[in-house]
């Protein structure tokens, strides 16, 4: 059955190698699991009146096909590209095909890190950005996401 919109339901992505947040390198990600900061987003989702879907995987066409697939059903956008942000046009044109707010999340500050980091693909046409706040910094796209969908 095809999602239909509700009022306020928000999409969160997360791409390649963030199913390992907690044993990946911790010092740089932190010790929180994927399912943990899931549990946390739609529990802080539902204070906020927000209903939060959660998707993550490896494979950069599975992400271009979720994307394409939030295209009016829903109406907000995370999304942590992960080592694609700095490659992939497709997720970059993916995300040109939505018209709703789309807020690009680093834990690691990517600007302090090695150069090819530095630039996103994606930087340009998203609404915001967080990084560098830690797995938290998903939390502070959360609340910005309430007061721009409410
Ligand atoms: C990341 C930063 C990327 O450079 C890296 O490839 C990741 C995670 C972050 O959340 O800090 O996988 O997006």
């Amino acid at each position: 059955m095809k999602k239909t919109k509700t009022a306020n339901n928000i999409l969160v992505i997360h791409g390649p190698n963030l199913n390992m947040l907690g044993k990946r390198e911790p010092e740089k990600y932190g010790s929180l699991s994927l399912e943990k900061i899931n549990r946390n987003l739609k529990s802080q989702g539902k204070k906020l009146g927000l209903e939060v879907e959660t998707f993550q995987s490896n494979q950069e066409g599975l992400i271009v096909e979720k994307i394409q697939k939030a295209m009016g059903t829903f109406s907000g956008l995370i999304i942590n590209p992960a080592a694609y942000t700095h490659t992939s046009v497709a997720i970059r044109d993916a995300l040109l095909l939505l018209d709703i707010p789309v807020i690009e999340v680093h834990i690691s500050n990517i600007y302090k890190r090695e150069s090819f980091r530095h630039r996103s693909m994606m930087a340009d046409v998203v609404t915001g950005q967080v990084s560098g706040l830690g797995p938290g910094g998903y939390g502070l796209a959360l609340a910005a996401m309430a007061e721009m969908v409410n």
